[in-house]
């Protein structure tokens, strides 16, 4: 990150996936009057940016991330002009809009593919990435992400066109300077409307190999195998430093890449500023799904790894939560017992970590996955897809049901719950996902006025980042602490200096009296309910924040 961009350490994101948050006309669909109604709701948390999932024109096959139309806005969000008085009053309000980009792909809807897939010999013919049969069969083994082969047969061209994600999001091609020339322009047409920066969707594939090899790695269940050599191709990165020189740096725009990032040297590649390509990165890795490899000791390592990494030049988006992951507080905490301490407790880890916390709809009242009885009842291409390989690998329907219940990305989708009524006071008409039946309890409404809510957890958490710059750019250090013992990390600015230690389990543990020699004040605790820390053992998922004297 140049020095110029110094503002980004103050910023704290929150996510909005506007089909779930608020609806204003009762289609049971949420949409930008709804979220400019309910602005005062982030205003009242604190946040300063706010990224939008994609609003722009789309027939919703992956609710918005297959784009018909990157100049207009989805008709069942709104108008334009419903945009424009969004920003304006995002503008008015401190809060920095940030769009999601969506240019590894477009629509098989949008007029470019249209004329595209219509003969070989268009004008937009070059604008996605067509490949003749091998063999009277798809040119390589590879499989879209969403399942299936990643090729897709055209009777009118006689060829295959290339789609990572599912067949109605064919990827453009970007060695095109044709298509690069109208992205371009489309991006800086947004920066003159005042977009604040762009959140950049599944940015490592943009490069292709031009032969198209088949991959060595395991089948998936239908057969086809994952590419082993698309991702972070260096054409990608070229092709990003390109955005950055025409369009990000002169723009002064926010940028968060989407990288898939396998190890830290990976993620370097992408955010250090010498590289000049994005300001952070929300980094994935494989496999996409952590219910089964995640532990606290391998997020310790994780986290400590990348702050090694990127501490001189670097920067961190930090999150458990997105639209594409399982509800943090049922995956990482424990949505039963725990809830309310464990959301706090996440919430209270999250937002002492180095880098810009990034709070997802929802979270900040600690919403809940929610089990569909049916597969049918999920909306995610993606989770069918999941339930038929799960299928195909040899699961009854029962256990791949169950599977697909944790992992589902609907999870993260249901609406919004604003208050204790049947459909969360999210829609009066019938919400397009249905609404988790523990809005009677979990809901907005009712955190507001709670003093001990998750939601005021929050508040205090970006209200205290706001009051210490230690939070924002003070040095980070985990304490040496063994197996039994709580996690404990400083964060130090001297002569400022904060403690937190983390009982990131369902057992309560002791706190070795060394972690505390230097502690002064507590300021927060996930058990403020309770009457805050009462130390030296620690609850179950009880986190705390003291002042501490750095050396
Ligand atoms: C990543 C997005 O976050 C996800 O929701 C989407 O399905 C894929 N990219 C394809 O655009
Ligand atoms: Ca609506």
């Amino acid at each position: 990150m140049t020095a110029e961009k110094d503002w980004i350490k103050d910023l704290v994101v929150y996510q909005i996936y506007p089909r779930s948050f608020y609806d204003s006309n009762g289609d049971g669909i949420g949409d930008l009057p709804g979220i400019l109604q309910k602005l005062g709701h982030l205003e009242e948390l604190g946040v300063n940016a706010l990224w939008l999932s994609p609003v722009y024109r789309s027939p919703n096959d992956d609710n918005g991330y297959d784009i018909s139309d990157y100049q207009d806005i989805m008709e069942e969000f709104g108008t334009m002009e419903d945009w424009d008085r969004l920003q304006e009053a995002c503008q008015k309000r401190g809060i920095r809009l940030i769009m999601d980009l969506v240019v590894n792909h477009s629509s098989d809807e949008h007029p470019w593919f249209v004329e595209s897939r219509s003969s070989r010999d268009n004008p937009k013919s070059e604008y996605y990435i067509w490949r003749d049969p091998v063999q009277g069969r798809e040119p390589n083994n590879w499989a879209s992400a969403f399942g299936g082969s990643a090729w897709e047969y055209v009777p009118e061209r006689g060829q295959y066109y290339f789609h990572y994600f599912s067949k109605k999001q064919p990827d453009l091609n970007w060695a095109c300077q044709d298509l690069r020339e109208e992205l371009v322009a489309m991006m800086h047409k947004w920066a003159d409307k005042g977009v604040g920066g762009f959140r950049v969707d599944a940015i490592s594939y943009l490069d292709k190999p031009l032969d198209f090899p088949d991959s060595a790695l395991p089948p998936q269940p239908d057969g086809y195998s994952f590419p082993d050599c698309l991702a972070g191709r260096p054409g990608t990165h070229a092709y990003i430093q390109e955005l950055n020189r025409r369009v990000f740096a002169p723009r002064q725009l926010l940028t968060v890449g989407e990288v898939s990032a396998p190890h830290v040297e990976e993620l370097c590649r992408y955010v250090r500023t010498a590289r000049e390509e994005f300001d952070m990165a929300i980094p994935f890795v494989p496999p996409m799904v952590e219910i089964d490899t995640w532990s606290p000791q391998k997020l310790k390592r994780d986290i400590e790894e990348s702050w090694q990494a990127l501490r001189e030049d670097g920067w961190w988006a930090r999150f458990f939560s997105n639209h594409d992951k399982p509800r943090q507080v049922s995956l990482y905490g424990d949505d039963g017992a725990y809830w309310e301490v464990s959301a706090k407790f996440l919430a209270m880890f999250l937002h002492s970590l180095p880098g810009t916390p990034f709070v997802y709809q929802g979270e900040e009242i600690g919403m809940t996955n929610l089990k569909l009885p049916r597969i049918e009842d999920y909306k995610d291409p993606d989770t069918r897809n999941r339930y038929r390989q799960l299928l195909l690998s040899g699961l009854d329907p029962e256990a791949a049901l169950a599977r697909a219940q944790l992992e589902s990305r609907d999870n993260a989708r249901t609406p919004m719950q604003w208050d204790a009524t049947e459909n969360g006071g999210f829609t009066t008409g019938r919400p397009w996902l249905q609404v988790n039946p523990n809005t009677r309890t979990i809901h907005v409404e009712a955190q507001r006025q709670d003093p001990h809510s998750i939601f005021q957890c929050y508040r205090r958490l970006i209200a205290l980042r706001k009051e210490q710059p230690v939070l924002s750019r003070g040095d980070f250090a985990f304490l040496e602490t063994g197996p039994g013992e709580p996690l404990a990390l400083t964060r130090t600015l001297p002569p400022e200096g904060l403690l937190g230690i983390f009982n990131f389990s369902r057992q309560p543990c002791q706190v070795p009296a060394r972690l505390l020699e230097r502690a002064g004040e507590p300021l927060l605790s996930s058990y403020d309910r309770e009457g805050g820390w009462q130390g030296p053992a620690l609850r179950p998922y009880e986190a705390a924040l003291f002042r501490w004297k750095p050396v």
